[in-house]
């Protein structure tokens, strides 16, 4: 069985569609294709369908040379059991996961993903919806810094599984 990383964000057409198509990227240069796969979610249904936004796909393209994949879905409760770490982009994100888990059954599951950073020590991946371009460029810098450092305890996890 490979390991299952979901990564959210609140639309799941900016941040979290980056982050699983960097990771991507990432396990795939590595060769771990068959022992790692990626999804991503939104805790809201907004963009329930969407696409990545465009203004995320060009700055994917240009900064990383990456293309995102994907189309927008809704986190539900069932996440918890189908995958084993769960990201989330900002600590709203978090807590809005974690309202999904009154009883806390899968909080060992959820984490922020810029826990993951080893370069930047901001502790939120910044909402980039509502300002400019910088802001998307900003994001991908932080996504690939916490999705190396990610891909680093993914790889300790599946060689000394704690859980
Ligand atoms: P994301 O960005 O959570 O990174 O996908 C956003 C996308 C849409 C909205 C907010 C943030 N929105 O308000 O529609």
């Amino acid at each position: 069985m490979p390991y299952k990383l979901l990564f959210v964000c609140l639309g799941n057409i900016c941040r979290s569609p980056a982050a699983e198509n960097i990771m991507n990227h990432l396990i795939e240069q590595a060769g771990l294709s068959d022992k790692i796969v990626c999804d991503s979610a939104g805790t809201s249904s907004y963009h329930t369908g969407d696409p990545p936004d465009r203004r995320m796909t060009a700055a994917a393209a240009s900064k990383l040379g990456i293309k995102l994949r994907g189309c927008a879905r809704q986190f539900t409760k069932a996440d918890f059991e189908e995958f084993d770490l769960i990201l989330a982009m900002d600590r709203e994100n978090f807590a809005n996961i974690c309202y999904l888990d009154p009883t806390g059954s899968y909080q060992h599951k959820v984490r922020l993903m810029c826990d993951f950073c080893t370069r930047h020590s901001l502790k939120e991946v910044p909402d980039p919806y509502y300002g400019g371009v910088e802001g998307f460029n900003q994001v991908l810098d932080l996504l690939m810094d916490a999705c190396e450092g990610l891909l680093g305890y993914v790889l300790n996890e599946i060689t000394y599984p704690s859980h």
